[in-house]
């Protein structure tokens, strides 16, 4: 019997046990505190800090199984997935790890024991084949002599380029971090398979597959490129799981151990197509369900950059891998529940988030078909027009970019109709708007300038909002200059400052920096990485570098953004006691008008959810909690669950805002000194902004106020103008609308009346063919009910004889066909084989009864040339 998934995961982990490691969790996907990776995509990643001897290990000795996605930066599997028999976006990473502790010898035996002992993985020793990097004596000496290994599976890789340990034995996490030489070791699957051992020419075959990387970490990589030696010799392994697992399940492909046969058996079965072991697409989408759903459980929604793009790219992947073989219907979001059922080990948390994680598919899924139906719509349009057989590749790149519709679903479309697409044209337009985003990021300009000016500025404003300082640089135009003149923008950076720099959601501070003899009017403020620079004008004389000056904040414009801050941090903790742990913060704005602030759920607030909301914040502010700042270390905060973005990267010691027990979040704004001063808080709009993302408007103090005069005197407008009062204003509405739609009722009736009138008037162009009357008219843009009146109407007027009315509607022609019902009896003629005749004549789609058929034609053609083609066909039938 073969060993399952699950079992070889904990043989794996209770091997590294009995040498001395603790089982760690694995982390979640979203790296905790780093910037420099879009997704985990190794065991390492969670110890980073550990390797580079930042943080002291809790353990010299560790093993983990990581869940891991590698579909984006430098690690990235995406393309390849589906199209070879490894690949996975989303996988499990087995790992043993050392800090400090054991290096080269024990990480080498342990893998050479765990791989061949029959008391574990029992592995047949002429199957495996290892490399060492070409400078690595030591690790190709221990292989060659301590381990009972073919020596000639031992292989030397040098480096792909002159830049030393720029090679596939030498493994870094990503452009930046801890890295160093490694041995990899490989599996051979026979000569069924082609290829050749790692390092041969035929390398790239499917015969030798990797399955364990020991690396051996002694560097730290610098942006530069530089290597710089880290204190201490560390080792970090990965084998992937589901590799592994085929070897020992026998078969070659991840797809074809158990879990994955299972789940796309399940996904043949929901998608509806045959499940024939040779489906890429499956694959695919089978890999996809697996990374997009662990994704969303940990905290990843779809939208339109970073994180969210990635994610989003991968789903309709998905779905239109789901499109090529055959299923029209939204299906995606279905492949959840098999997933669970057959994930096992990792299903408790994507179960307890389940519906969350389908409702977040679905939604996305129907978003993406909305746009695909856009997009078809546009290029169809484009189609109809096109002259020649060659597409514009703007237009496919105006279609990417503006409906997300991939190139080769245009492609294949456009094949269809034999039209070429101008791939060419395509790039240059993808480059050039890549070009215009880049020059349009002035900050940046200004930014890199300001932050290389070496100062640095310290903030006094939570206590102070008006200080004595010294300018220490000014700006124009991007560029340091020593004066800034009357009339003249620039930004001016200050030794100390009150003015907060915009940050965290909350705007900068405005004010007035002023000497005896000038004047710079602070609009607005920025921070160009820890610098607060004040952006504004000279009013009054010139502002030099080095001058004493007196740098005054608005204070009534801190107060309302302190308060509609303050009142964010209630309405986060208030969202969560009412809508539930998930809540995630997705963006804020904080400013002197109003708050506002996006979050994670995926669906409408209820009316009673936003007033208990409202309530419960109003309610925290009545009581009056006072507002306390402390600093506190980072560690401290996280364990006792105060609130945080979960990727930003935060300093050691950190700035907790508490009110009362009812909210505490790491936060840097400025705030109010007790809650009782917000007044009162009234949410003015609820909506939503991305699939999954609702954001929430609110108001605070006197702009609530002011508001809700607003309201009252809308509402009393409202009552004057119909004559009502709060007591029957809803029953007036009601009878406005009934009202209204009887009045819409009967003009219908009205202008039916007066289609028919009008009709009276065409039956004088009655022709006969043989002995059948025939009318053939044109009219103009009607609606298919007046004109199927009308053509009854007319039908009313003929004995015997058949009526076509051609209608031209915003240029698209519909022609309906009515024949009397001794025609049809008699076999000479009936309408749906009239409209057949059309199609074929004229083309158009169509249908309906002997008595009546219609046909649409969308071409803009000719209409009195349909009416002499219809004459001829019907002289030729009757
Ligand atoms: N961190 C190493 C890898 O991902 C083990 O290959």
């Amino acid at each position: 019997m073969h060993k399952n998934l699950d079992d070889i995961r904990q043989e794996f982990l209770n091997f590294f046990k009995k040498k001395g490691h603790e089982i760690v969790a694995s982390s979640t996907l979203i790296p905790d505190n780093d910037q420099t990776l879009l997704f985990t995509n190794s065991g390492m990643n969670q110890f980073k800090n550990i390797f580079l001897g930042i943080d002291q290990p809790l353990f010299k000795r560790v093993t983990t199984a990581q869940r891991c996605v590698r579909a984006g930066g430098k690690h990235n599997d995406l393309d390849n997935v589906g199209y070879t028999a490894r690949h996975l976006t989303f996988f499990e990473m087995l790992g043993n790890f050392s800090f400090g502790d054991y290096f080269k010898h024990e990480a080498i035996q342990f893998a050479w024991e765990l791989l061949t002992d029959c008391n574990w993985f029992n592995l047949s020793k002429n199957k495996l084949w290892v490399t060492v990097h070409i400078c690595d004596s030591a690790s190709y000496d221990i292989w060659t002599k301590q381990v009972d290994i073919p020596n000639e599976h031992v292989i030397k890789i040098g480096n792909n380029t002159d830049n030393f340990y720029d090679s596939d034995n030498f493994w870094q996490m990503g452009k930046v971090g801890p890295c160093g030489p490694c041995s990899e070791i490989f599996y051979d699957y026979g000569d069924r398979f082609q290829g050749g051992p790692p390092g041969s020419l035929k390398e790239f075959g499917e015969r030798y597959v990797e399955i364990w990387n020991l690396v051996f970490i002694q560097f730290n990589r610098q942006s530069n490129g530089n290597l710089l030696s880290l204190p201490m010799l560390s080792v970090d392994t990965g084998m992937g799981l589901e590799r592994i697992t085929a070897i020992l399940q026998g078969v070659h492909s991840s797809y074809s151990i158990d879990i994955f046969k299972k789940l796309i058996s399940s996904i043949s079965q929901i998608i509806k197509v045959n499940d024939d072991n040779t489906n890429r697409s499956l694959y695919v989408i089978a890999d996809h369900i697996r990374t997009c759903s662990f994704l969303i459980q940990d905290g990843v929604l779809p939208s339109n950059e970073g994180r969210g793009y990635v994610l989003r790219r991968i789903i309709r992947r998905a779905i239109l891998h789901g499109k090529k073989i055959g299923t029209n219907n939204i299906f995606f979001y279905k492949l959840v529940s098999p997933l669970i059922k057959y994930m096992q080990y990792l299903s408790d948390r994507l179960y307890e988030k389940k519906d969350f994680i389908e409702k977040i598919l679905l939604n996305e899924e129907k978003l993406f078909e909305d746009t695909l139906k856009k997009g078809l719509k546009l290029l169809e349009k484009k189609l109809v027009l096109l002259k020649g057989n060659v597409l514009n590749g703007e237009i496919a790149f105006d279609l990417y970019d503006t409906y997300g519709f991939p190139l080769e679903l245009t492609k294949d479309i456009c094949l269809k109709r034999g039209i070429h697409v101008d791939q060419a044209n395509f790039d240059q337009s993808m480059l050039t708007q890549k070009k215009i985003a880049k020059e349009s990021n002035k900050f940046y300009v200004i930014s890199k300038n300001i932050s290389l000016c070496n100062v640095l500025n310290t903030f006094v404003g939570y206590r102070d909002l008006t200080c004595r300082t010294q300018t220490i640089a000014l700006f124009r135009i991007n560029k340091p200059v020593n004066k800034i003149y009357a009339e003249e923008e620039g930004i001016v950076i200050l030794k100390n400052t009150p003015f907060y720099g915009e940050s965290g959601g909350q705007i900068g501070d405005s004010g007035q920096l002023k000497t005896i003899s000038s004047l710079f009017q602070v609009t607005s403020t920025k921070k160009y990485g820890e610098i607060i620079g004040h952006l504004g004008v000279v009013n009054r004389g010139a502002i030099s570098v080095g001058e004493e000056i007196i740098a005054q904040v608005d204070q009534y414009k801190r107060k309302n953004i302190s308060l509609n801050h303050s009142a964010t941090h209630l309405l986060r903790a208030a969202l969560c006691q009412v809508l539930g742990s998930h809540i995630v913060q997705k963006g804020s704005l904080v400013n002197d008008q109003y708050l506002r602030f996006d979050f994670c759920h995926y669906e409408t607030m209820t009316e009673v959810q936003i007033n208990t909301v409202e309530n419960l914040v109003n309610k925290q502010i009545w009581i009056n909690f006072p507002i306390v700042a402390d600093m506190i270390p980072i560690e401290t905060a996280k364990n006792s669950g105060v609130v945080m973005l979960i990727n930003k990267q935060y300093e050691k010691i950190v700035r907790v805002i508490r009110m009362g027990n009812f909210s505490t979040e790491l936060c840097g704004g400025t705030h109010a000194k007790s809650t009782g001063e917000i007044g009162v808080f009234i949410i003015t709009k609820e909506f939503s902004i991305a699939s999954g993302i609702r954001r929430i408007e609110a108001v605070t103090n006197n702009t609530a106020l002011s508001v809700m005069h607003q309201y009252k005197k809308l509402l009393q407008d409202i009552f004057t103008s119909t004559q009502s009062d709060n007591k029957n204003i809803l029953n007036k509405i009601h009878e406005f609308k009934s009202r209204c739609q009887k009045l819409e009722k009967e003009i219908k009736h009205l202008r039916n009346q007066q289609v028919i009138q009008e009709s009276l008037s065409f039956i004088k162009e009655i022709y006969y063919i043989k002995d059948v009357q025939v009318l053939i008219k044109q009219v103009e843009n009607m609606m298919l009910k007046p004109l199927t009146n009308l053509i009854d109407c007319l039908k009313r007027q003929l004995k015997s004889g058949v009526i076509v009315l051609i209608n031209n509607k915003n240029n698209k022609i519909s022609i309906v066909v009515s024949v009397t019902k001794d025609l049809i009896e008699n076999n000479r003629i009936n309408a749906l084989n009239l409209v057949r005749l059309i199609i074929n004549t004229l083309g158009g789609k169509g249908g309906g009864k002997p008595h009546f058929a219609q046909v649409g034609i969308n071409n803009i053609i000719n209409t009195s040339k349909i009416s002499t083609k219809i004459d001829y066909l019907l002289q030729n039938i009757l």
